[in-house]
């Protein structure tokens, strides 16, 4: 499909991977693409928008691609990371208040909460565009975008793929978001690895059955190296756990030992939406099939074809 550049996202907000229709993925994929030949003529594409980043939960990839994705269309900044402490937030104010506050005075939200449903509630109450860059436990549709785009790059489609996927699905949001991109395409099967007390959610299991996608479970990578095309690694989400013992005696139970890489097929790659902590050591980084670090770099070009497609359609 060739890009279009009066073509406007077909999305006021991004909120969840299910919301995506393929079409849109590659309207994403072909203009980052684009930018990313050739970004000098996209370097004003956003001059004179504002773009606020409201994060309340810690960030490095998200937040650093999406402000430099920002400036590097020509558009301001005005940001509050950490707005669990410095935003009205400590003094009370609702998301809802202050959201509807903030997009007063904005084009755009960039919004990361702990809470499941705060982009819902966002988008209830905001005159702008809201895009979810994390929200509690449940999705993070920015990051499944660059990781299909990732995949894209790797196998040149996004179909007919064994996907693994390992870690604390029980907690983390990259693993759900991921999930309900891929099972769009044909052919794709998916190997879940988690300890007994980080097992996928009832809710994208029940999702894939409805869908007649087809998927096996698992506790250890042993089983399912050697025939996946994608190994998705996330760690042990500590913070989220209730007891934090339990969290520690988790921690380190799933771990990609080099010589399990060593098992995988030779083409086949590994992700890692980072950050990582004990499941993946340095030094698989070496490895001929580690992908984890172009994944992120990804996140930059995908990032600013998303905000050109929500914002200016009609350059
Ligand atoms: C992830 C997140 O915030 O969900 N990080 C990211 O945005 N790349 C993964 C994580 O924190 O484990």
């Amino acid at each position: 499909m060739a890009f279009n550049p009066k073509y406007p996202s077909p999305y006021k907000h991004v909120i969840m991977s299910q919301q995506f229709v393929p079409a849109f993925l590659e309207q994403v994929f072909f203009l980052a693409d684009q930018i990313r030949e050739d970004e000098a003529s996209f370097r004003s594409r956003l001059q004179g928008f504002v773009i606020a980043e409201h994060f309340s939960e810690a960030s490095t990839r998200t937040w650093y691609s999406f402000g430099a994705a920002a400036v590097r269309l020509g558009a301001h900044l005005v940001c509050s990371q950490g707005s669990d402490k410095f935003s009205s937030e400590v003094k009370g104010e609702s998301l809802e208040d202050s959201i509807r506050v903030i997009s007063g005075n904005v084009h755009c939200i960039v919004l990361r909460h702990v809470d499941d449903d705060s982009s819902r509630r966002a988008v209830a109450v905001s005159k702008v565009p809201i895009i979810n860059a994390g929200s509690g436990k449940t999705q993070h549709p920015t990051q499944a975008l660059l990781d299909a785009y990732t995949i894209q790059r790797e196998f040149g489609q996004l179909h007919g793929l064994k996907i693994g996927v390992a870690g604390d699905l029980t907690r983390g949001r990259t693993c759900d978001s991921l999930v309900y991109n891929m099972a769009k395409y044909q052919g794709n099967s998916f190997h879940f690895v988690a300890p007994y007390n980080c097992k996928p959610k009832p809710g994208l299991l029940q999702h894939l059955r409805e869908h007649g996608v087809p998927f096996t479970e698992h506790e250890a990578l042993e089983e399912v190296v050697k025939d996946v095309d994608v190994l998705y690694m996330t760690r042990v989400q500590t913070e989220r756990f209730d007891d934090p013992e339990e969290a520690q005696s988790t921690r380190g139970k799933l771990i990609l030992y080099p010589h399990l890489v060593e098992l995988m097929r030779d083409a086949a790659i590994i992700m890692h939406p980072l950050p990582r902590v004990d499941e993946l050591p340095k030094e698989i980084d070496a490895n001929h099939r580690a992908r984890y670090f172009e994944q992120a770099d990804n996140g930059l070009w995908v990032r600013m074809a998303l905000l050109v497609m929500l914002l200016k359609p009609h350059p």
